[in-house]
């Protein structure tokens, strides 16, 4: 008959948040106590691959591989079972495109067995959210063989969302917010884009990997740890991010990289000031990390119109500097001088990849 095995492949890219998102309100479905927004890095060397193949007669039910490595408790893992029902329900017809004949019915098709083969083009759980990239990958990979249209706008990074949260915000290109939204079921916690990459050609984003090891406290665990103990989180969710969200986009819109530059860093330090104040405390930055801190605002000091270069920091060491095309040879040059492989602090890899934004 027809369409025993369906087949589709997707990319996405991962992002960085200049807003961070920190703490759920409901764990099940990734709801966040704060919104956040991000600037979707697309760089090909940034990205998860997933091919997706969905069959009628598929043996052993549902199966995933993950950088080549079967995923042997799939029955366990909530997230991505969610993933998986949560499109299924929203599957459409298979449909001849030239004879508009239904070739298999969405009934039977959400019958049909999954198996998932990913790869990422980065090491996993350096600090580089590849959880953003996969499940948004997944997602799409899954929308597109299953025919899933969406109902409304933002629909598939509600999917996304409960899978992982930054992964909502993988979904588009440029600059991205995810709403968090107020409902229990999560239907207004979505992501939107707030300006296209093109908005602003000649941003740049500098990957500076300070170390590649897998992070010690995984995300999740440490937002359940910070929410329960921090008293700091609390405040920041209430009182400093609604603000700071509105003079992001107002930053963004205006293309005005002083203000972009200083509220991007201040957010990084406040989450990392959330998790030290997390009980007992969670330390994501090593001392190479604040040494750039250090050395960005060494290089912004000097400058008499305001910054230049912007650091920021997720669950792990590693940091991304963004900065206009003008002053990238300056100060990647700076940074290679204090940390790169021939200087004295290179006890540890850095600087290992530099990638730009949008594609060179
Ligand atoms: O989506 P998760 O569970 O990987 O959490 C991401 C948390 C941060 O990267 C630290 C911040 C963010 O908004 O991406």
């Amino acid at each position: 008959g027809h369409g025993e095995v369906l087949v589709s492949t997707a990319s996405a890219p991962t992002n960085i948040a200049v807003v961070k998102y920190w703490g759920k309100r409901d764990t099940k479905l990734n709801l966040p106590i704060n919104s956040s927004l991000s600037v979707t890095l697309h760089q090909e060397d940034l990205q998860t691959i997933t091919s997706v193949a969905i069959g009628k007669d598929f043996e052993g039910g549902d199966r995933v591989w993950l950088n080549g490595k079967e995923e042997t408790d799939l029955a366990s893992n909530k997230r991505m079972q969610g993933v998986f029902s949560a499109i299924r329900e929203r599957a459409g017809d298979v449909v001849d495109e030239a004879s508009g004949e239904v070739l298999v019915p969405s009934a039977e098709l959400k019958t049909y067995k999954i198996h998932v083969v990913s790869r990422n083009s980065f090491p996993t759980a350096a600090g580089l959210a590849s959880s953003a990239s996969g499940y948004a990958c997944l997602v799409k990979a899954l929308s597109q063989v299953f025919r899933v249209k969406e109902a409304h706008e933002g629909e598939l990074t509600e999917i996304a969302r409960a899978g992982s949260g930054s992964a909502s915000r993988s979904l588009y290109g440029g600059y991205v917010k995810w709403e968090m939204g107020t409902r229990d079921d999560g239907v207004d916690s979505r992501a939107y884009q707030v300006k296209p990459e093109e908005h602003w050609p000649n941003m740049h984003a500098l990957i500076c990997v300070v170390s590649d090891h897998k992070k010690t406290t995984s995300s999740t665990g440490g937002m359940i740890d910070s929410v329960r103990t921090s008293e700091l989180l609390k405040f920041r969710a209430e009182n400093v991010v609604p603000a700071r969200m509105k003079a992001m986009e107002e930053a963004i819109a205006a293309k005005d990289f002083p203000a972009f530059a200083e509220l991007t860093m201040r957010d990084s330090n406040q989450f990392h000031a959330t998790c030290l104040d997390t009980y007992p405390p969670i330390a994501y930055m090593t001392d190479t990390s604040h040494n750039v801190s250090r050395l960005v605002h060494a290089i912004n000091n000097e400058s008499s119109s305001g910054p230049i270069c912007a650091y920021t920091f997720d669950a792990g060491p590693n940091a991304v500097i963004f900065l206009e095309e003008d002053h990238v040879e300056k100060v990647l040059k700076a940074l290679l001088a204090d940390f790169g492989p021939d200087s004295a602090e290179s006890s540890e890899p850095f600087v290992r990849g530099q990638t730009t934004l949008p594609a060179a």
